[in-house]
């Protein structure tokens, strides 16, 4: 089963991510980092810069996990422009290194199988971050996507566009479309780290980690694989069933063993 560990608040959640990241670099200084947008994981990449802000991480490889399609790469919420502010700028990663799926129109045809073969490349990925939505999507595998998805093209619900209005100046200008790793790629990754916070999370959150995996939730598929860590607060832990075996059993966690 998942490791599910709840924190007091989300700076709390991207400290403890940050310090299983800096030990895996420590350890591996190619280490291969699977990187999520969305709000969600800022505070583990702001946890990073204030951890690791001096140190050389120009062998640090990554690999987003996705990316709009049509989008201007140079716009400002394309997930390549993303990606480099809030991840390959502060923490001064070789930008050569650093990964998003092409969602330009030309050669979209044949862009996933290219990100796949660069994935395999690397020798996979070591850890990956994740963020869930409130359809309980990962990467954009919207409900519906396959275990066994790899890299593709997906049209993105209503539900996700609204959610991502924000980002843009209208509903009207969130692209339709989207290149997303598949699930059946996600759950490859050696380590899966989710991580979730507020209230419209709780659902996605308790249907992925506990209830019964089905395509309607596609982060439910984490329950597929054998290394996986959920930190949540405690409003998104709100609708988990076993939450007190899940305090106790990180409260008696032996020292040794990280995340
Ligand atoms: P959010 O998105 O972090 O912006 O809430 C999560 C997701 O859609 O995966």
């Amino acid at each position: 089963m998942a490791e599910v560990v709840i924190v007091e608040d989300v700076p709390a959640a991207g400290a403890l991510v940050a310090d299983e990241i800096a030990r895996l670099i420590e350890g591996r200084p190619d280490a291969v980092l699977g990187l999520a947008t969305g709000s969600t994981p800022l505070p583990v990449y702001e946890a990073l810069h204030r951890r690791l802000g001096g140190a050389d991480l120009a062998q640090v490889r990554g690999f987003a996990l996705d990316e709009y399609v049509g989008i201007d790469p140079h716009h400002p919420e394309s997930y390549r422009s993303v990606i480099a502010r809030e991840v390959v700028e502060p923490l001064r990663l070789n930008p050569s290194q650093i990964h998003v799926p092409n969602g330009s129109l030309d050669g979209i045809e044949h862009a996933g199988a290219d990100y796949e073969a660069a994935i395999t490349a690397a020798g996979g990925v070591d850890l990956q971050i994740l963020g869930i939505g409130t359809d309980g999507h990962i990467g954009f595998n919207e409900p519906g996507s396959s275990f066994a998805s790899r890299t593709r093209v997906k049209t993105l619900t209503a539900q996700t566009r609204k959610d991502n209005a924000r980002f843009f100046d209208s509903i009207d200008d969130v692209p339709m479309h989207c290149i997303t790793q598949g699930l059946g790629t996600i759950l490859q990754a050696r380590h899966l780290v989710m991580l979730a916070f507020g209230e419209s999370k709780a659902r996605a959150v308790a249907e992925a980690v506990e209830g019964p995996i089905s395509a309607i939730l596609p982060g439910s598929a984490i329950q597929l694989h054998p290394h996986v860590t959920v930190v949540v607060d405690e409003a998104a832990a709100s609708r988990l069933k076993l939450v007190d075996y899940y305090r106790y059993t990180y409260a008696n966690k032996p020292a040794w063993q990280g995340l």
